[in-house]
C-alpha cells in the first residue's frame, strides 16, 4: 500500500508499505477520504513539538473497515467509519475524569502514531465510529474538526442569551461558529479576523457580525455598539489575544483558549478577578465523536461550507502548499484515496 510519510521535517515521501494487520482490539480501515489540518502542515515543516519521525500524518479520515482483530466483532466488516485520533489509557486521572484528550499517556493518530494519509490504517476498534448512511463521505470526514468545536463548547455551555466573540475564521473558528449558531442557538456571534475572504466564509457559516480587526480596532467597534461579549473563543491563538479578550469580556464572562504557543502573554489578576472571569482551555476532543455524528445526523451543522478543495492524495504536497499559502480561497482541503 501507499502511505504519505514525513521522513523528517520538509521531506514527504510516498512510501510503499505492507498492508498492516489489525491487533486484538483493532480494525483496519481502507481509507477513502482525509482532511488536511494545520497540524499536518506543522509536522511536515517540523513545527510540531509532539511529532516523532518518520510519521504517516493525517488525523481526519474516513473509510471502510476491511479487517477486524481477533477480539472485535466481525459484524463490523464493511462499516463506514470516521476515526477518533485520540488514544488514551482509560485509567489515569484525566481518563477517569472523562478527559482522555489529556491522558497522561496520550497518543494521537497522525502525530504520535501513524495516521490516516495512507491507503490503509490500523486503529483501535473503539476509535472507529460508524457513520449513518444518509451522511455523505465529505460531511463525515469533517467529524474530527467539529469535535474540536464540540469540546470547546462543552467547556462553556453556551446559551441563546450569550454574546459570543470568536477570534479567527479558520477551520477552528468556523466549526465553533457553526456549533454556537446551529447547536446552541446563540443569539449574537461576532467573528473577528484580519482577512476579508475569511470573514465572508464566517458570514456563510452564520456569523451575525464580522469585523476585520486589522483594518478596524475591535475594542472601539464593540464600544460603539455597547457590546460586551459574555463568551469569547480564541481560535486564532496569537498569544496577545488573551489579554485583549480579558479586557473586552463582560463581567462574569467566559473565555476559551486553544493555542499552543510557548510565548508568554501578560495578564493581571485584577483584570480577571475584577470581573470574575472564567478562563477555559480546550485540547483535541474528549469523546465527542458521537456528539458530532448526532449533530451531522440532525443537520445542525453544515461542514460543506468549509470544504474548498478535494484532490487526489498523490497531489498532497501541492495541496499542503496551497493550504499554507492561500487563506483567501482555501479552507478545508480533502484528499481522496483509491
Ligand atoms: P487557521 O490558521 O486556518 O486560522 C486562524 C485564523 O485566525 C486565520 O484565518 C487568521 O487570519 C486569523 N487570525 C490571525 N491573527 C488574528 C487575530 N489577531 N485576530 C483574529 N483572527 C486572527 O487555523 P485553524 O486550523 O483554524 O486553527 C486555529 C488555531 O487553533 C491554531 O493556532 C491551531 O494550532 C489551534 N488548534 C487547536 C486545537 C485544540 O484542540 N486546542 C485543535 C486545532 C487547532
Ligand atoms: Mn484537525
Ligand atoms: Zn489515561
Amino acid at each position: 500500500m501507499k502511505s504519505i510519510v514525513i521522513e523528517r521535517p520538509d521531506t514527504l515521501r510516498f512510501a510503499e508499505r505492507a498492508v498492516p494487520e489489525p491487533g486484538r482490539h483493532e480494525v483496519r480501515v481502507k481509507v477513502r477520504l482525509a482532511g488536511i489540518c494545520g497540524s499536518d502542515s506543522h509536522i511536515y515543516r517540523g513545527h510540531n513539538p509532539f511529532a516523532r519521525y518518520p510519521r504517516v500524518i493525517g488525523h481526519e479520515f474516513l473509510g471502510i473497515i476491511d479487517a477486524t482483530g481477533p477480539e472485535v466483532d466481525p459484524a463490523r466488516l464493511g462499516e463506514r467509519v470516521a476515526v477518533d485520533p485520540v488514544i488514551s489509557c482509560g485509567h489515569c486521572y484525566p481518563c477517569q475524569q472523562q478527559r482522555p484528550n489529556v491522558c497522561t499517556s496520550l497518543a494521537v493518530l497522525g502525530v504520535h502514531r501513524d495516521g490516516g494519509f495512507s491507503e490503509y490504517a490500523v486503529v483501535p476498534a473503539a476509535n472507529a465510529w460508524a457513520i449513518p448512511a444518509h451522511i455523505s463521505d465529505e460531511y463525515a470526514v469533517m467529524t474530527e474538526p467539529f469535535t474540536i468545536a464540540a469540546n470547546v463548547t462543552a467547556q462553556v455551555c453556551p446559551h441563546p442569551d450569550d454574546v459570543a466573540l470568536i477570534y479567527g475564521a479558520g477551520p477552528m473558528g468556523l466549526t465553533t461558529l457553526q456549533a454556537l449558531k446551529g447547536v446552541y442557538r446563540v443569539g449574537l456571534v461576532i467573528v473577528a479576523n484580519p482577512v476579508n475572504e475569511r470573514l465572508a466564509m464566517a458570514q456563510h457559516s452564520g456569523a451575525d457580525e464580522v469585523i476585520n480587526n486589522r483594518e478596524c480596532a475591535l475594542d472601539a467597534w464593540l464600544a460603539e455598539r455597547n457590546i460586551r461579549p459574555t463568551l469569547i473563543v480564541d481560535a486564532a491563538c496569537h498569544p496577545a489575544i488573551l489579554d485583549e479578550a480579558i479586557r473586552l469580556a463582560s463581567p462574569a464572562g467566559r473565555i476559551v483558549i486553544m493555542g499552543f504557543s510557548t510565548a508568554s502573554c501578560t495578564v493581571t489578576q485584577q483584570a480577571i478577578t475584577g470581573k470574575e472571569l472564567t478562563i477555559y482551555s480546550s485540547r483535541l476532543n474528549a469523546g465527542k465523536f458521537p456528539v458530532v455524528i448526532d449533530w451531522l445526523a440532525r443537520g445542525l451543522i453544515d461542514p460543506g461550507k468549509l470544504i474548498t478543495h478535494k484532490v487526489d492524495y498523490q497531489q498532497v504536497i501541492q495541496a499542503i502548499e496551497l493550504f499554507e499559502r492561500d487563506q483567501q480561497h482555501c479552507c478545508k482541503v480533502l484528499l481522496t484515496f483509491p
